[in-house]
């Protein structure tokens, strides 16, 4: 399974920004044995995709999408006009859009459901807080976020899904989650995908870690079974440290 990292700018770099991160990013050596994709704000689409022309390295993401085509929703973007820029990855259900905008798991579903009906690789952010985590309630957690966001999606393999296992309490805040501890989400993550598809679709599916990921402790995620990658924010707003960290991911 090829690695796939991930750059989140979150709330960073709007269009006038924007563009110049893709170029430095693209001047520096990248590997070629790694998927590699930048997340940016909806406002930077257009300029990032100005930048990268028809290259697809890094591959464009976005943050958030609604779960219609269009309509009458005020203020929000659809999958398909996120294709319009060539968007291949669209980030759901990430936690700060749970906690500041009360994203449930169903809203969750329908949005990864509609992005996969459209053709975009949803990319499913699920984890526990410091709460759940301190009361043991990980696995069940997990298991009711996941279950939630696959109830929609189809096992047919024409447009894959991605999970990102990002712990809220190691988000921004140089507490990393344990390689070892990861890897114990993850595989909670992927039987609960089991559960519902069989293990062929289950063995395929990436799920990749995310939380105070940087380039020192990169190498430690991706050499760890069953982590398929990482979900970068603070460490992927220099372009030059983020293309280390990719460098360092895989240093073939
Ligand atoms: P940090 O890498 O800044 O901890 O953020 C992780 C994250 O939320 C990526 O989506």
């Amino acid at each position: 399974m090829r690695t796939l990292l991930i750059a989140n700018w979150k709330m960073h770099y709007g269009p006038m920004k924007a563009g110049g991160w893709i170029r430095a990013f693209r001047r520096e050596r990248l590997p070629k044995d790694l998927d590699i994709a930048v997340a940016v704000p909806h406002v930077s689409l257009a300029a990032s995709r100005a930048s990268l022309g028809r290259a697809s390295i890094p591959a464009l993401a976005a943050q958030d999408a609604f779960w219609a085509q269009d309509g009458a929703f005020t203020g929000e973007v659809s999958p398909s006009m996120l294709l319009e820029f060539g968007v291949q990855f669209c980030l759901v259900g990430h936690s700060e859009r749970r906690i500041y905008l009360g994203e449930t798991d169903e809203m969750v579903g329908k949005k990864a459901a509609t992005l996969q009906a459209a053709g975009i690789v949803p990319v499913i952010c699920v984890g526990e807080n410091e709460a759940q985590l301190k009361k043991g309630e990980v696995s069940k957690v997990l298991k009711a976020q996941v279950a939630a966001a696959i109830a929609s999606l189809k096992p047919d393999g024409k447009t894959p899904f991605v999970f990102a296992y990002e712990p809220v309490w190691s988000i921004g805040t140089g507490k990393p989650c344990p390689p070892q501890k990861a890897k114990e989400a993850h595989e909670i993550i992927r039987s609960a995908i089991q559960k519902k598809f069989g293990q062929s679709v289950a063995e395929h599916v990436r799920v990749i870690y995310g939380g105070s990921v940087d380039a020192h402790n990169i190498s430690e995620y991706v050499t760890t079974t069953g982590v398929n990658g990482a979900l970068v924010g603070g460490a992927s707003l220099d372009p030059r440290a983020f293309a280390l960290l990719c460098r360092t991911a895989n240093p073939a």
